[in-house]
């Protein structure tokens, strides 16, 4: 087994192997006392995993029960996370007792929000089984919700007490989102890791995808690491993300999947900063190739003032400037403070 541990405020393990699922009972019961679980997931997960999570609780002496909400975007909104509330309420749920989310980042998100504020907090433990969660959103304790007025605007850090990870169910997860999750696996490789750029490239990832996941973990883990609250470094995983999000944005979320945006996002800013001199040449080829690789789309209709514009009516808040995260090279990444008055410049 494969195992990456992370050392923020509260240290936690993540495990990586082939069928972990099956054994989720006997992993959770080396680092809970809980008696109670409830496993959040959606309902296209619930068919295919809750089953095996929920027996192998049961027979670990666990009390199981299960929560599950209808999958996608879509209800990962507080009335949901109140109807978890409820639910944990009414099975007698203490501050000792545990929550698991099983499934995307959707699950792990909302679940991990409801177990940071039930209670004022307690454990919660993530099996995420899309490419994205296991790469990424399962890692790091970042928790939350989407509110009308946006995405993932309320929610909370909170680190859970393990990470499960099973490559194996990435077998049944449909073929649009194995590529959205190697959006952020090409990032990865962008902003920290040439070799892993360079295995994106002569491999298969999906081949090797325990390696690729472990590699991504471990750069996850080392940023936030030393980053846990996003004051500096932890910015760095936002590469492709300021311009992709605005993209996102203006279709409305449904347009692009989330890691289509990324990486025409990416594309986007390194064709700027190449242009600029500040990338080195031949880089913005490199992440083409790669995109188009892994059934990633590199531009879009939008127009580039549109994007700019909606980019800054997202960060006015922020007081007139936007990190912008720029390649040195492929593996070498930096942010640059841009006042928004010079982000249609810079990228048109
Ligand atoms: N917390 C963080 O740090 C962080 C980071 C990145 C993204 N996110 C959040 O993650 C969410 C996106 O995550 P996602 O792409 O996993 O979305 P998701 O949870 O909606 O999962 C995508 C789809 O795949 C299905 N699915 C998941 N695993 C499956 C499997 N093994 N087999 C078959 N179907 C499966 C789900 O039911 C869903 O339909 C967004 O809400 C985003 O904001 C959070
Ligand atoms: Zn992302």
């Amino acid at each position: 087994m494969r195992v990456v541990k992370v050392q923020t405020n509260t240290p936690y393990d993540i495990l990586i192997e082939r069928g972990l699922i099956k054994n989720a009972g006997r992993l959770i019961k080396n680092v809970s006392g809980a008696s109670k679980v409830t496993v959040i997931t959606d309902s296209n997960v619930e068919k295919i995993y809750a089953h095996d999570v929920v027996l192998s609780l049961n027979e670990n002496g666990f009390n199981t029960s299960l929560f599950v909400f209808p999958a996608g975007e879509k209800s990962k909104n507080l009335s949901a996370v109140s109807d978890m509330y409820d639910h944990m309420a009414e099975f007698h749920m203490s501050r000792k007792d545990l929550v698991v989310a099983l499934g995307g980042g959707v699950a792990g998100d909302m679940a991990g929000f409801a177990a940071s504020t039930y209670m004022r907090g307690i454990d919660f433990v993530q099996i995420p089984t899309s490419l994205l969660a296991q790469v990424d959103s399962s890692v790091g304790g970042k928790t939350g919700v989407d509110i009308k007025q946006g995405k993932n605007l309320v929610g909370a850090f909170h680190q859970p007490i393990l990470v499960i990870i099973d490559p194996n169910t990435l077998k049944t997860l449909p073929e649009y989102y194995i590529n959205d999750g190697m959006a952020e696996v090409i990032k990865y490789g962008c902003i920290k890791d040439d070799a892993l750029f360079k295995t994106l490239e002569d491999k298969n990832a999906l081949e090797i995808i325990d390696d690729v996941i472990e590699r991504c973990v471990s750069i996850k883990r080392d940023v936030v690491n030393r980053d846990e609250k996003e004051a500096g470094e932890r910015m760095l995983l936002n590469f492709g993300h300021t311009l992709g999000h605005s993209l996102e944005k203006i279709y409305n979320f449904e347009g692009l999947s989330h890691g289509q945006a990324v990486a025409i996002g990416m594309v986007m800013i390194t064709k700027a900063s190449e242009k600029a001199g500040i990338t080195e040449k031949g880089t913005l080829e490199k992440i083409i190739s790669l995109c188009k690789k892994y059934n990633l789309p590199i531009d879009d209709k939008a127009d580039i003032g549109e994007i700019a514009k909606t980019c800054a009516g997202d960060k006015k808040a922020g007081g007139g400037s936007v990190n912008l995260v720029l390649l040195k090279k492929i593996g070498e990444s930096f942010t640059r403070k841009t006042p928004l008055s010079e982000l249609e410049n810079f990228i048109t």
